[in-house]
């Protein structure tokens, strides 16, 4: 059975930390299963990890599901959360119903993410909620916000950081299940964990959280840049690049000094 919202609440009151992985694919998808951890997220980093884009905001909602329906072909055990892509839920609470909705109708997945606390978004996460859909937050560096906020740390002043401690309250009233807080300074990650009743799932956002999450190409060194705050756990491209170079070279000799066959044989029935 997989897991639920209400699994993830009482890991939290039981003081159990939450482990969090992205996944775009089945491939990936089945290595997030195999890790044992207990949310998959269908990230919208996936336009920058798998599409090629240099931000978050081209996918589209017709990618997110096709990329999330591949995700759940593999995913068991983890609660399988998606990611609305930009545009899908700032034009409005009907057209956000409509995008999530999809998501739960058309995808296994349980639950929808969606990022900021301005009003508009407050609004449209109680509509959701109050529809059955679950709702986790993400504040701090939120990735659609780029061109407006920056790739960098945020809430680093002490205003800022009151700021966004009373948006994370008002996303837990407006009934979020729990809430991902990326790249904040680590105090206010703490202090957070300690203040809400939801989870707090950290991205550089120090040790303190009740849970975890990474992209799960930047851990396994997958991507050509990672955020400051990940250390890849492998050397993967330079890894895969050296093996399919080999592999190349291996094919180009053996076909150059290869003899050609005695005899053809037809390949058998059925091939
Ligand atoms: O899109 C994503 O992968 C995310 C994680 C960074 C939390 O939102």
């Amino acid at each position: 059975m997989p897991l639920t919202i209400r699994d993830l609440q009482t890991y939290k009151r039981q003081g159990r930390i939450i482990t969090a992985l992205t996944a775009w694919d089945a491939l990936s998808g089945a290595w997030v299963e195999a890790s044992g951890c207990d949310v998959a997220l269908v990230g919208d980093s996936l336009a920058m990890v798998s599409l090629g884009h240099s931000t978050t905001l081209p996918v589209s909602l017709e990618a997110m599901m096709h990329h999330a329906q591949a995700v759940g072909r593999a995913i068991h055990r983890p609660l399988l959360v998606a990611d609305l892509p930009f545009l899908s839920y700032q034009c409005g609470p009907e057209r956000a119903m409509a995008a999530a909705g999809r998501f739960l109708k058309e995808t296994p997945c349980q639950a929808v993410k969606l990022e900021g606390a301005e009003p508009e978004t407050t609004a449209v996460i109680n509509r959701l909620v109050r529809s059955g859909i679950p709702v986790m937050g993400h504040l701090g560096l939120t990735p659609q916000s780029v061109h407006r906020l920056g790739w960098g740390r945020q809430a680093c002043s002490a205003p800022d950081q009151e700021r966004l401690r009373q948006k994370a309250l008002d996303l837990q009233q407006q009934g979020c299940f729990a809430l991902v807080l990326e790249h904040i300074p680590a105090m206010l990650a703490s202090r957070l964990r300690r203040e809400l009743e939801i989870p707090v799932i950290g991205i550089g956002a120090g040790p303190d959280c009740d849970g975890q999450i990474l992209v799960t190409a930047d851990l396994l060194g997958l991507t050509p840049s990672q955020p400051p705050f990940v250390k890849p756990r492998l050397q993967s491209t330079e890894m895969f690049k050296r093996e399919l170079q080999s592999w190349c070279r291996e094919q180009r000799h053996q076909g150059q000094t290869a003899s050609p066959p005695k005899e053809d044989n037809p390949p058998g029935p059925g091939y």
